[in-house]
């Protein structure tokens, strides 16, 4: 038996962005059907190993490699995902506004939502390769920002992302210069999709509060 995974990269309505030009989003769509595809790739070689019903042991050195691609890969499929989602075709209105889901979440978590973003922005601007991401915890509704390395490195399991910014150079390289990115951080807040990253809170908190 094979493993039954074939993801279909998805569209994206983006046009139009404050400070990310069109020709970014283009460029960034590409890189993210190169995840779609290599996602599939990996599952597919995969399968292969498996299908015999034994990774026999000459097997699992490729098998390995392979396997810890597979996290690389999905991770960055599923977080350009997300990305995209939380951007708003035409471009925002900044921070949210008052009465927000959101504002109502980063204030019970942080106190207020300007020290929130003061979190956010400051792990936005660690220098490396990888993302600042707005998490809930289902268990308990808070909210919390954490750096992932590359793709796959610091992901929380079982909390949901709620806000997701990708800070790799290639999100912003024919925008603004690579020691631009609070530039980038900048317009990137310009563009949040609020409603969108408010639906995520709202399955999240709906979940949390079934249980309380
Ligand atoms: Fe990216």
């Amino acid at each position: 038996m094979g493993i039954n995974t074939t993801y279909k990269a998805r569209s994206f309505d983006l046009s139009g962005l404050t400070g990310i030009s069109d020709e970014t989003l283009a460029m960034h769509f590409k890189l993210y059907e190169g995840y779609v595809k290599e996602t599939n790739n990996l599952t597919d070689k995969i399968s292969e190993f498996i299908k015999d019903g034994n990774v026999d042991q000459d097997e699992l050195p490729a098998y390995s490699e392979l396997t810890r691609r597979l996290g690389f890969e999905y991770n960055g499929m599923v977080l350009h995902e997300y990305y995209f989602d939380n951007l708003k075709s035409g471009g925002g209105s900044g921070d949210p506004a008052k009465p927000s889901e959101f504002a109502k979440a980063a204030e019970a978590s942080f106190g207020n939502y300007e020290t929130w973003k003061t979190d956010f922005v400051g792990i936005g601007k660690m220098r490396g390769v990888g993302w600042a991401i707005c998490y809930q915890n289902p268990a308990n509704g808070r909210i919390s920002n954490h750096w992932i390395t590359l793709h796959e490195t610091g992901n929380v399991a079982g909390f949901v992302p709620i806000l997701v910014m990708d800070v790799w150079e290639h999100a912003y390289l024919l925008d603004y210069k690579p020691a631009e990115r609070p530039k980038y951080i900048e317009a990137f807040f310009s563009n949040i999709a609020w409603d969108a990253v408010d639906d995520r809170l709202k399955k999240s908190s709906g979940a949390q509060t079934a249980r309380a």
